[in-house]
């Protein structure tokens, strides 16, 4: 709709304005390496040269430099702010693996829209936000940002993140354009370690890596960024095929892709450019279209066109995306941002929000002997650990907000949701932790990973609980009294040496600002926990990757035969992981039924001209209390042109049952479901014939099976 306007500035810009264009500058240097560039992003704005803004928020601060811009400047064309919103501004949400782990898209889509409102207002109409990652890796730190190991489950979050984001009018002043982000592959990191080589077959890179970016350009995400990873030998920064060949011209993405921070020179780095001429020729003709932090393309671009090493066209096409999403903002007409309506503080309701996203996010990993709930009226609770009274539970990446409002604490939390009991607090020191366990009717024991010990850069090579947290156990569980573990992390860790004297584990992950408030819901009933992991805990470091969805093996494990050697396993660890994919328990039970089908056949020809099958899955609560179950329903084809993984998850519901209840689950599978793409570097996706087995149940463990005939 805007393309004659776009038509008419491309026609008015000299090419030092259109190279000004796609170019962002950082105000700070918060994001990544080197300063900020607040003086050369002055003299830009002014001079028309300048496209965009990263790290900058406050609608006073972005309406001095927009003024510079528009006012200033010979065409006045606005500038786009872009600001990190990963998981809340000033309203801090659970980190995203947490929020995958509610399996509730709905949530998922209320923080992105609470965010929204919040960056909005603040002056901002760019998030790099969401994160689609996929990744096998638990010691990268970025695996926090991620909604974990599987396709159809980011795939399924993204697109809530970027309705929640984007709606379906970007001038609307509480919604900004989102950012699907690093494409691609990024969560292949060998080793975990950041920024490192991705070798990916093409197969594996269009069934793992790319579903959930493809989901996210169906749903109109306006913007992609680009990731520090090779793929294949090629950076990503410079990937024709990536960035072009599927990103632009098989999925027709007509939005902008932004470099990461400083990515474009990294093509130096990588042995892949020369300089930076080379660089900023190398990235824009392989279909980036705006450069952040680094000026490659700015400081070289007019000689690259004078030398023909770049073509007018293309760049054409770059400013022209950006232009067509400045205009979709509404940045034209309305370029400024009111300061006397800015949402400065977290609503009550934002809180509210984040409070039951954060509660829908626990995972309940174990709980013998009905430890959990806490009584809520007992006489004595002791809060102990080195997170008991932590205020800072943001987790990475959190907003501005987690600079001026702190978490609240899980210990204050007990004592407001307890009041009658006598709440007894001691932090990391064991001997003070258990005499306050010997006091106490109960104990709660807070452990877990500072925030800085995930996200970008922040990469382990021991998942193990850090600092001598596992002694802190060790020493609460000699005293024989009850307790219960609450883990605050930012990834899976390895438990494997202290779970078995552990009667009850609550994953609460990063839960954000109203952190003590939803793990006290979740201690005492008010809320029954439901959700589920969407990564496998692994038991020893060793073990990595270790993922549910892993391809057959010639030589599978088998444990009835344990003894035999020539398998796949290790010599020195048992098999399997320690928790798998999609598990979590609720303090009630749940039965599913066999999946059924509606036919028992359907023929490639049906399936490729839009005909599903439906499964259809029975949930009961076979408790006492009301709860959460989410029905898995997984798929396995067991004999095709590639080797399939063992299972794939296809659907999932997150239904609440009373007790005695039973409802009936339907899902609907077409071809996207049973079909997957070849290795062909064109793009092939097939659906051969043959059996495929369905496996429908509570955690990627499920046995309920049923045969489809696909002929
Ligand atoms: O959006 C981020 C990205 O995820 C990592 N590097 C910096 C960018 C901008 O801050």
């Amino acid at each position: 709709p805007y393309e004659d306007k776009v038509k008419d500035l491309l026609d008015r810009m000299t090419i030092e304005e259109k190279l000004g264009q796609l170019q962002q500058l950082t105000w700070t240097g918060d994001t990544g390496p080197g300063g900020g560039q607040t003086e050369e992003v002055e003299r830009a704005a002014r001079a028309g040269l300048l496209g965009s803004v990263l790290n900058l928020h406050g609608a006073a601060h972005t309406n001095t430099l927009q003024r510079m811009a528009v006012e200033e400047s010979r065409l006045g064309i606005p500038l786009l702010f872009g600001f990190d919103v990963i998981h809340g501004f000033w309203t801090t949400f659970p980190i995203p693996l947490a929020q995958a782990s509610s399996f509730d898209p709905a949530v998922v889509e209320r923080d992105a829209e609470v965010s929204a409102r919040e960056t909005r207002s603040n002056g901002v109409r760019w998030t790099f936000s969401p994160m689609m990652d996929v990744t096998h890796e638990p010691r990268w730190g970025r695996i926090a940002e991620s909604c974990g190991e599987d396709p159809y489950l980011n795939a399924v979050l993204a697109v809530a993140k970027v309705r929640g984001y984007q709606g379906d009018d970007l001038t609307a002043d509480d919604k900004v354009a989102a950012c699907a982000k690093h494409f691609v592959a990024y969560g292949g990191a060998e080793g975990g370690r950041d920024y490192n080589t991705v070798d990916v077959s093409e197969q594996r890179l269009r069934n793992l890596y790319l579903p959930p970016f493809r989901a996210a350009v169906d749903a109109g995400v306006a913007t992609v960024m680009a990731a520090f990873n090779t793929v294949s030998g090629v950076p990503a920064h410079g990937n024709p095929h990536t960035m072009t060949g599927i990103l632009k011209e098989e999925w027709g993405f007509d939005g902008v892709v932004v470099s990461d921070y400083t990515g474009v020179e990294e093509l130096i780095a990588h042995g892949y450019a020369e300089d930076g001429a080379d660089a900023a020729r190398l990235a824009l003709m392989a279909g980036l279209d705006m450069e952040m932090v680094s000026t490659n393309i700015a400081a070289h671009g007019k000689r690259l066109l004078a030398d023909g090493r770049i073509t007018e066209d293309r760049l054409d096409d770059a400013v022209a995306r950006i232009l067509r999403l400045k205009f979709a903002l509404g940045l034209f007409d309305d370029p400024y941002t009111d300061e006397s309506a800015a949402v400065d503080v977290p609503t009550p309701q934002a809180r509210e929000a984040a409070r039951q996203t954060a509660a829908r996010s626990m995972v309940l990993m174990k709980n013998d002997g009905g430890v959990l709930p806490l009584d809520a009226g007992a006489g004595s609770i002791a809060v102990v650990g080195p997170f008991a009274d932590h205020t800072d539970l943001h987790g990475t990446w959190a907003g501005p907000g987690c600079r001026r409002f702190p978490t609240v604490s899980i210990l204050d939390a007990v004592r407001a949701a307890a009041p009658a009991a006598k709440v007894v607090h001691a932090g990391a020191d064991v001997a003070q932790a258990v005499a306050a366990a010997e006091s106490a009717e109960v104990t709660v024991v807070v452990i877990g990973e500072e925030p800085e010990l995930s996200g970008e850069a922040a990469v382990r090579s021991d998942i193990s609980l850090p600092d001598g947290q596992e002694e802190l156990i060790a020493a609460v569980a000699a005293t024989g009294k009850p307790f219960a573990v609450v883990l605050v992390n930012g990834r899976p860790l390895t438990i494997g040496n202290w779970l078995d004297s552990v009667p009850a584990l609550l994953e609460a992950w990063h839960p954000g600002i109203e952190a003590g408030n939803a793990v006290a819901d979740v201690l005492f009933g008010a809320v029954n926990p439901g959700g589920k992991l969407p990564v496998t805990f692994p038991r020893a470091v060793g073990q990595i990757p270790v993922y549910y969805n892993r391809e057959s093996t010639g030589r599978p494990y088998d444990p009835a035969h344990d003894d035999e050697k020539y398998v796949s396993k290790y010599l020195d660890l048992a098999d399997g992981p320690q928790f798998a994919f999609g598990h979590g328990l609720s303090y009630t039970t749940f039965a599913t039924g066999e999946p059924q089908l509606d036919r028992q056949s359907v023929t490639v020809d049906e399936l490729e001209h839009g005909e599903c099958v439906e499964v259809r899955v029975d949930v009961t609560n076979t408790g006492e209390l009301t709860g959460d179950e989410v029905v898995q329903l997984y798929v396995h084809d067991p004999v095709a042109s590639i080797a399939q993984p063992v299972r794939r998850l296809r659907g999932f519901r997150r239904v609440t049952l009373e007790p005695g209840q039973t409802t009936q689950v339907r899902f609907t599978l077409g071809a996207e479901d049973l079909g997957f793409w070849t290795n062909d570097q064109a793009g092939h996706f097939t659906v051969e014939p043959g059996r495929i087995d369905l496996y429908a149940g509570t955690s990627s463990l499920a046995e309920a099976r049923c045969t489809l005939t696909v002929g």
